[in-house]
């Protein structure tokens, strides 16, 4: 959802740094990037595209300077061409925005009444306008000034061709500034730091920063200096690239044991396991919420709450609870899901239960995202950088969360044994997914793709959708098997396959009649069991997948990593880029 970067570097040339810093961002969005340059004669070089970050490559010859700021964009206001491009440039400024300004209709009107003029559709150049017009000489009390005006989220990196840095601001949108032996840099998200950076501060909201070759000074809306805490960064938080492998989104979901076994690991070392006990065993009721994938975590994960644990568990997708008169009591316990930790919809859901009284806790993938600064408690998912768009090994580890949290109702480390016991089923599943490329072409030969589960199964079969509607451009649902015959096989025909997942034997009866229902309407059937009996009796009249054995309730883990082959494997014969769907961006900081 927009990706920002500065670097004032000690020496070298700043704008091949950010250009890399923008390639390791361009997750964040992909509709169009661009780059400000100050050079060593005090002048701003702006270069900027529609399209991908490499469209930038051809302008930046000859370019030097040790001070930039770049962008990469997911637009909200405007179309995706250069003119909208970032940054936006007016006077001796530059900007980077990642955010909305709500109220820029009416700034701009009253900017363009004392003769402005705007080039742009975007929200974003009314802040170099007003940042301009408040300039008399000092560069921080313009900026303070302009972003007093502003109403909505902002991150904000400023180029000055006065000031021999960046000025960077925070509001809602997330920024980190990162340390190291060549410079200093901001950037929105830790994973795309250079490789350099050692240590970061966090700014808080309302923090205007100063960033030169060698430090960075805090200052609250106010200008009163305020003090960041340093903390080191490691290795495997940040991007290493994706290796020998063809796609991230590959190399991700080949990572997911590792993801299993380091959250499980991380669950007794990093977390407050007494009080987080004390939160799940005095908890009159469960509500997990979250976004897209980090949704469809929370109902496999309702089930490991409620028929495991007997705890009322209810899933409420972020943007609409936010608005829900939901009950809530001092007992009730809050779980938000998010990889980014970052979601508006949210982190904004999250802390208005908060106000009202609810424990909050969340589980991410980022340690110091604005989610963790509303949570009582966070539990980390420890998958290491994520970059395709598409969550994929991210997702497990928030089962693999989810499933310690319910744990503490009873036996947690026999919660965690069994979790371990499933990583040789993710291994042998990855060494022999053949059967994923069979189902994959069928996939991509359909009109649309229905996935169908019941009970644990349905949870997993709604997220496949999601994964193969986003990376492959197919139309897909998932939906209870049961309710097939309630009206959507109405449109089951030759065209379309129905994905149907069996893993509970208790209910494979039924899921087998949804198979003959299908079949008999001459619809196409793929079936993922990890019952030998299941797949022995179904392999005549569909495409079978025998997943390796495990219990129905532990099945999701290696079922949905079957699934994100399959949507994997679709896109590529489709000739999609799985790593950055379009229309799409990892981390959505909006509403
Ligand atoms: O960072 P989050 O987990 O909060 O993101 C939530 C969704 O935006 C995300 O899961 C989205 O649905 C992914 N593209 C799914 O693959």
């Amino acid at each position: 959802m927009c990706g920002i970067i500065g670097v004032a570097l000690k020496s070298g040339n700043a704008a091949r740094e950010v250009y890399s810093g923008l390639e390791r961002l361009e997750y964040r969005g992909y509709d169009s990037a661009g780059l400000s340059v100050r050079d060593n004669d005090g002048r701003i070089i702006t270069v900027k595209r529609g399209g991908r970050v490499a469209n930038l490559q051809a302008g930046l010859y000859g370019i030097t300077g040790c001070v930039a700021i770049g962008h990469t964009r997911w637009a909200t206001h405007g179309e995706p061409n250069d003119v909208n491009a970032h940054p936006h440039t007016a006077g001796i400024f530059s900007v980077v925005h990642n955010g909305i300004i709500e109220n820029f209709r009416e700034l701009k009107d009253e900017l363009q009444s004392s003769g402005e003029k705007f080039v742009s559709e975007t929200d974003s150049e009314v802040i170099v306008r007003l940042i301009n017009r408040e300039y008399k000489g000092d560069v921080l009390t313009a900026v303070a000034a302009a972003v007093k005006k502003l109403k909505g989220s902002y991150a904000l990196g400023i180029l000055c061709a006065d000031f021999k840095g960046i000025i960077a601001v925070k509001y809602k949108s997330p920024v980190v500034v990162g340390f190291g032996t060549d410079g200093v840099t901001l950037c929105s998200d830790i994973p795309a730091l250079p490789d350099y950076v050692n240590s970061v501060c966090l700014p808080e909201d309302g923090d205007i920063v100063i960033i030169t070759d060698k430090s960075a000074s805090f200052y609250d809306k106010d200008l009163q200096p305020v003090n960041r805490v340093r903390r080191p960064v490691f290795a495997g938080q940040l991007n290493a690239g994706r290796g020998d492998y063809p796609h991230f989104m590959l190399k991700e979901i080949y990572e997911t044991e590792q993801t299993v076994r380091d959250t499980c690991e991380s669950f007794f070392r990093n977390v407050d396991v007494k009080r987080l006990t004390e939160y799940v065993r005095g908890a009159d009721r469960v509500i997990i919420t979250g976004c897209g994938t980090a949704y469809n975590a929370g109902l496999v994960a309702a089930r490991f709450f409620t028929d495991r644990c007997g705890v009322f568990c209810q899933v409420e997708i972020a943007s609409e609870l936010r608005y829900s008169p939901v009950h809530i009591t001092s007992a009730t316990l809050v779980i938000a899901v998010s990889q980014s930790g970052e979601t508006a919809d949210t982190v904004e859901a999250v802390s208005a239960l908060k106000e009202r009284g609810a424990r909050v806790i969340a589980v991410t993938n980022c340690g110091f995202s604005a989610i963790t600064r509303v949570a009582g408690l966070v539990v980390p998912v420890c998958a290491g950088a994520e970059v395709c768009v598409a969550a994929t090994k991210s997702y497990i580890g928030q089962l693999v969360a989810l499933y310690l949290i319910a744990g503490l109702t009873g036996d947690v480390f026999k919660a965690r044994g069994e979790l371990l016991s499933l990583c040789n089923g993710i291994s042998s599943l990855l060494n022999d997914c053949s059967k994923a490329g069979l189902i994959a072409e069928k996939c991509a030969a359909s009109s649309a793709v229905f996935f169908l589960g019941r009970g644990i199964d349905y949870a997993v079969a709604v997220e496949a959708s999601l994964k193969l509607k986003e990376v492959s451009y197919i139309f897909s649902d998932g939906y209870p098997a049961g309710e097939l015959k309630h009206g959507t096989l109405a449109l089951v025909d030759e065209n379309t396959l129905s994905v149907i997942l069996i893993c509970d034997k208790t209910l494979a009866d039924k899921c087998e009649n949804a198979v003959s229902q299908i079949i008999s309407r001459k619809g196409k059937v793929a079936v993922i069991t990890c019952l030998a009996d299941v797949a022995e009796k179904l392999s005549g009249s569909a495409e079978v997948w025998k997943i390796p054995a495990c219990s129905a309730e532990l099945s999701p883990f290696v079922s949905a990593v079957a699934l994100q082959l399959i949507a994997y494997k679709t896109a590529v014969l489709l000739g999609r880029d799985p790593d950055k769907p379009r229309n799409l961006a990892k981390s959505v900081t909006v509403e």
